[in-house]
């Protein structure tokens, strides 16, 4: 840690990206739409704000997007009126189909909801005690996520060597979980353990989640790094200057295929025709077994603001009229992803096996 921090960093470092707060019984994010430029702490009092915020992302990242919907699921049983289970159990149901539609590709959001809407339905006692027991569940798994990202980290991080440069898409760090993060906190931890190591951060157009969100990560646990446009990434790669790439992920299909952040597939590309390692760092929540190829995860295409509203003096570049695509994800297949680290270990080719063995040796 610099010497100097600031008092919405030492704030930072000390809180979670998501927390519960007892006195109020609200949930309370940071505003990651506000960042750097501001750091906001909002409170959300009801499942239609939590279903709100991760549409608007307020909170991004599969597992905090996961781990808000679970604390939705709360907010929506303290909502209820319902004096019967059952009743309430309908009033739940409802909020995680709401929940559900706000970004489609993050499996961690439907894993979340099953998980919370399968502690409500085999819940016996009163409605007043399933409130408190979806709280605690969802409490535990906000420490899980930091947990797991922990394990992550280490397995991770012995695939770092000190003086390596790294190569890291959109933000996968504390911001896009509860804390700590996938990737980038793969890449703190190698900073951790003493490894001097230096970070080209693509910007990661059209939100810049590397520009703003992950170099703001950067600043605070003051590790090197340089912002590069997310087209440069080739040149570095081909040049030389780079020796492995980490990212995280959305969804991973059974077969090892990789939905990320747009932009994920040219730079797994670019990886393999340079011959440098391209890692994914998921926790287990993100692999889907129930699909077998990325072919069929959906894809979230957002406005085509995003992409339009690019401004220059205050005023927009691209001519009135002018038309967008904006899907937020891409798929990179499996044959040109080197490994996917996980909180049970880094597991290789071929995928689908070995993902499959990974699984059977946890259940
Ligand atoms: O659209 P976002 O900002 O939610 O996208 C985030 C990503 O693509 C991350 O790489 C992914 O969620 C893994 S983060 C731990």
């Amino acid at each position: 840690m610099r010497a100097t921090l600031s008092a919405e960093s030492v704030f930072w470092c000390v809180m979670r990206t998501i927390r519960w707060n007892e006195q109020l019984d609200h949930l309370e994010m940071i505003d990651q739409r506000l960042l750097p430029g501001e750091f906001k702490i909002i409170s959300l009092s009801s499942y239609q704000d939590v279903a709100t915020s991760i549409a608007e992302m307020v909170v991004r990242g599969a597992p905090a997007i996961g781990i808000s919907a679970a604390f939705g699921i709360v907010l929506a049983a303290r909502q209820s009126n319902a004096k019967i289970l059952a009743r309430m159990r309908e009033d739940i149901h409802s909020a995680a189909e709401l929940l559900r539609t706000t970004r489609p590709t993050a499996v961690n959001l439907v894993w979340a909801l099953e998980r919370m809407s399968d502690v409500a339905d085999h819940f016996q006692g009163g409605t007043e005690d399933l409130k408190k027991r979806l709280l605690d569940e969802a409490q535990k798994m906000a420490n899980e996520d930091v947990e797991i990202n922990k394990r992550m980290a280490l397995f991770g991080a012995d695939l770092i060597e000190d003086g390596d440069t790294v190569i890291h898409h959109c933000n996968t760090g504390a911001l896009a979980t509860v804390d700590w993060g996938t990737a980038l906190g793969v890449i703190r931890m190698a900073h951790e353990q003493g490894k001097n190591i230096h970070v080209l951060v693509d910007e990661t157009r059209p939100r810049l989640q590397g520009a703003r969100l992950t170099a703001w990560e950067l600043e605070h646990y003051n590790i090197s790094y340089e912002i590069i446009s997310d087209n440069a990434a080739g040149y570095f790669m081909s040049t030389g200057q780079v020796k492995s790439v980490f990212v995280g992920a959305d969804r991973v299909a059974a077969n090892g295929d990789v939905a990320n952040k747009i932009g994920t597939y040219m730079l797994a590309l670019a990886a393999k025709d340079n011959a440098v390692p391209f890692y994914a760092v998921v926790p287990s929540s993100t692999i889907d077994l129930n699909l077998n190829t990325g072919q069929q995860i959906p894809i979230e295409e957002r406005n085509p603001a995003e992409v339009l509203d690019i401004q220059r003096d205050g005023k927009r570049l691209s001519p009135q009229g002018a038309k967008a695509r904006n899907p937020a994800f891409d798929v990179t297949p499996n044959r040109i992803v080197t490994a996917i680290i996980t909180e049970f270990g880094v597991i290789k080719q071929p995928f689908k096996e070995n993902i499959q063995d990974m699984i059977n040796q946890v259940e």
